[in-house]
């Protein structure tokens, strides 16, 4: 098979990636003491810059260990700052070439319960109402945490707002906190704004690239891509502002998702019995392209495409539908996947077999328990 287009540079912000294959944002909850890089964090993301991937977007990385998702998530503070340099230094020795990019998150109402689970609406029995001022301290904690990631060395990064954490929250109709912080569309915008812009004015390499995961439908009532808060058919008229938003923001990118694991994860992850959910993640991305903005677009949930996800995805980029073609899961089953594609040596495909999320879901180290002996045995011995 002929691939056109998936072997060339593109732009991203400053930079330049090699390619357009992204390995994008997986939790391999593998942190050491307090949410710091472990050795076994490191070696995944040295396997990934081994890969040649023309960006990898290390996984959700918490402000704080108060929002966190999995008991062994990584936080990045100043604390743990040198084991992040370390880890940008280790990927660059390895690949110069390949961006790394950091996905900052907050987990919101999806933070574990060892950690500090919140809400955005009052009334929630098992989480913590955010007071007014609470909000304003995530955002600030927003902004430093991504200014340490500029510290650290990475090239970019995900200001997260997908997947039903605390960035989606904020955006979803259903957000209807009488402060500055929800309501109207302006105060469920006010922490992406006020975020990006004191990032913007704060950071001190102009090259940095911002972006954004968002989900671009939820697939419930009052979530993100519908118009009102007990709406459930998909309209993504709101969404699209958002996206004209963070253009005027002058951010970089985009990385289209759709879903909340854990409540419509199909949507988000297609699996072996709802495979044809990939077109819906391919109809986001161009739909995004469509509206005509400067920002790059990343696609998600290539996976489940195994063999002919490189066509497919080379297709999108060729007919200008996508920039970027993102992986997940199968940056767990094959790091070295662009490099073997391009070498032409045997890949590791995914078969969607779903042990990752149960590893994920029993919150112990995550990664590919079919062709991985360490994660494989994790899997069976169901401790
Ligand atoms: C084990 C696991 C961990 C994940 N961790 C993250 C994460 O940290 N951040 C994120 O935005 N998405 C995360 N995702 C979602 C993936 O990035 C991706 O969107 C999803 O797997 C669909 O893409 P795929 O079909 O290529 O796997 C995770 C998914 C899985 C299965």
């Amino acid at each position: 098979m002929e691939l056109k287009s998936l072997f060339t540079p593109c732009s991203i912000g400053g930079k330049s990636a090699p390619n357009r294959l992204v390995s994008q944002a997986m939790e391999g909850n593998d942190g050491g003491p307090g949410g710091s890089v472990s050795e076994r964090t490191l070696n995944r993301y040295r396997k990934l810059a081994e890969g040649k991937w023309g960006i990898v977007i290390v996984e959700a990385i918490s402000i704080t260990g108060e929002s966190l998702p999995r008991k062994n998530g990584l936080v990045l503070n100043r604390e743990n700052l040198d084991g992040f340099r370390n880890l940008v230094s280790e990927f660059k020795k390895i690949n110069p070439q390949s961006l790394i990019f950091f996905q900052i998150s907050h987990s919101g109402y999806k933070s574990g319960p060892f950690s500090r689970r919140t809400a955005i609406c009052p009334g929630i029995e098992d989480a913590d109402y955010l007071k007014t001022e609470e909000i304003e301290s995530i955002k600030n904690s927003f902004v430093e945490t991504v200014l340490l990631a500029e510290e650290a060395g990475a090239d970019g990064c995900d200001f997260k707002m997908c997947h039903g954490y605390f960035g989606a929250e904020m955006l979803r109709p259903m957000n209807t906190r009488d402060d500055k912080w929800g309501g109207s569309f302006e105060n469920r915008t006010r922490f992406l704004r006020e975020g990006i812009n004191e990032i913007r004015n704060r950071i001190t390499n102009q090259d940095f690239v911002i972006g954004s995961r968002l989900s671009l439908y939820e697939g419930i009532r009052g979530g993100c891509g519908t118009i009102g808060p007990v709406q459930i058919i998909e309209d993504t008229s709101e969404m699209d502002r958002i996206i004209q938003l963070m253009n005027d923001l002058e951010m970089d990118y985009v990385n289209v998702s759709a879903g909340i694991p854990g409540v419509t994860s199909e949507i988000t992850r297609p699996t072996k019995t709802s495979k044809y959910f990939y077109l819906h993640l391919a109809r986001y991305a161009r739909h995004v392209k469509e509206l005509g903005t400067s920002l790059m677009v990343m696609g998600s949930g290539y996976t489940i495409l195994g063999k002919e996800a490189a066509g497919f995805a080379d297709e999108n980029i060729e007919k200008g539908y996508t920039d970027f073609a993102g992986f997940g899961r199968m940056s767990f089953s094959d790091p070295l996947y662009p490099n073997k594609l391009q070498s032409g040596k045997e890949i590791n495909y995914c078969t969607a077999c779903s042990g990752c999320t149960r590893l994920m879901i029993r919150q112990v180290n995550d990664g590919c328990i079919l062709y991985d002996r360490y994660y494989m045995d994790l899997h069976k011995s169901k401790n």
